[in-house]
């Protein structure tokens, strides 16, 4: 019970015969001492009244996106900013081709769509609809955006037919609401905090690049992480195929030059961590046009050496971040190679992994880690990335707080 007092919870109520569960829904929200604000879509006052909603929440009900008073006393997006979560429930099947597409022509959508917190769905529909190929697409693209699902469930519907498609029982709903807003106390609210992620690509000519395999996961969910724990948090990032986490400033860059000037523009900031995968060379002089292949001659790379981003940050004295923090990729000699860095970069701890071929580090979704700081080495059992980043984030915390 305790998690969820005094959390305010935005509840978007969609049209569905399962809007009345949206009505319990509400009585155990209060129960648990959050407080309920509501929007209904038009479609939804068919299922249930404002005026049970209202009564039940003990707030206004919003329904209409050009509302002047609502505009001038708060406005959709001053709306979302006060929640600590969204929850749509039923997110009918419109609701979610809406969400997916980005659309916002009333203030159900509008508002998810101006929204940085997370989003809650409880999908309730026809099977067919649920089965069909528009929705399964509408459902990946949810996901991929970082949108929770919870349900829905098997069994008899409304309409007679039977299978998925019910929405998740109003207790379901509260269990995932509590998964969500159980995260770690924010205790890094006001903090900055710093993370690259991700390769660099560096340029031969106009159509070709050095780079490596980083995905960009660790990186991200650390990030995701630090949002959790109330962290300003900046994500200077290299080009991955990653929704941006809610609540990140994204900063995207494409070469090692380019990371650098984003990070020397965010420092000083309390805790710094360098997960990106920065590619060591980059060409001299970059060909203007497309090198051409000669029968003669392969051509020559003429290359120079990056700037180390990390180390530039770590020894930038005044400007230093209070915790800095590196990542050693290693394929040979993991734990000595990682000292060795630790020492030479100047940070405070070194993350090892092991990224040799078939370890799946790269690209996966799980790591093993070690930490290396001055006073010894730490190692990890097998975690997935968002665990790993959880800890790390964790440890870093209690540094920073050791430190200040
Ligand atoms: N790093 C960086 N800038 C670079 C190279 C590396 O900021 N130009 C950072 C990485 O983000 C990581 C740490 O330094 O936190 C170690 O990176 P890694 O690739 O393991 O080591 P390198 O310094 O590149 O050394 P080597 O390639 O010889 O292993």
């Amino acid at each position: 019970m305790a998690i969820l007092s005094g959390k305010t919870v935005l509840l978007i109520i969609g049209g569905g015969i399962a809007a009345y569960k949206s009505l319990e829904l509400i009585r155990l929200l209060k129960k648990r001492g959050v407080r309920v604000r509501c929007i209904m879509t038009r479609a939804s006052e068919e299922f249930v009244t404002p005026l049970s909603v209202a009564s039940l929440t003990g707030e206004k009900v919003h329904g209409e996106l050009f509302n002047l008073t609502d505009e001038v006393e708060m406005g959709h997006i001053e709306f979302s900013r006060a929640a600590d979560l969204l929850v749509v429930a039923p997110a009918t099947a419109d609701l979610m081709a809406k969400m997916a597409h980005g659309n916002a022509n009333d203030l159900a959508s509008t508002t998810l769509l101006a929204t940085d917190k997370r989003v809650l769905i409880a999908p309730a529909m026809n099977v067919r609809m649920w089965t069909h190929a528009a929705t399964i697409r509408n459902l990946a693209q949810l996901k991929a955006d970082g949108v929770l699902v919870v349900g829905p469930n098997d069994g008899e519907m409304a309409c007679g037919e039977y299978g998925p498609g019910r929405m998740a029982e109003p207790a379901e709903i509260i269990t995932a609401i509590e998964a969500d807003l159980q995260t770690s106390p924010r205790l890094l609210a006001g903090k900055k905090v710093l993370i690259t992620a991700g390769p660099t690509h560096e340029a031969i000519d106009p159509v070709r690049y050095i780079a490596n395999y980083s995905s960009g996961k660790q990186g991200y969910a650390l990030a995701e992480a630090a949002v959790a724990l109330g962290a300003e948090t900046i994500l200077v990032s290299g080009p991955v195929a990653l929704p941006i986490p809610p609540g990140v400033q994204m900063i995207p860059v494409t070469s090692a030059v380019e990371m650098l000037e984003a990070c020397q523009r965010e420092i000083p900031c309390d805790i710094a961590i360098f997960a990106a995968a920065v590619a060591d060379w980059r060409m001299g002089a970059p060909a203007r046009q497309k090198i051409k292949k000669d029968a003669q001659a392969l051509p020559s790379l003429q290359l120079v050496e990056n700037p180390d981003i990390l180390m530039t940050v770590a020894k930038a004295e005044a400007k230093r971040p209070k915790i800095v923090i590196g990542f050693a990729a290693e394929t040979e000699n993991l734990l000595a190679n990682a000292r060795a860095k630790l020492k030479k970069k100047g940070c405070d701890l070194m993350v090892a992994n092991d990224v040799s071929a078939g370890r799946g580090v790269f690209g996966g979704d799980r790591n093993t880690v070690h930490l290396v700081t001055e006073a010894g080495t730490e190692s990890w059992e097998h975690l997935t990335k968002l665990d790993v980043a959880k800890r790390l984030m964790d440890r870093f915390t209690s540094m920073l707080k050791d430190k200040t």
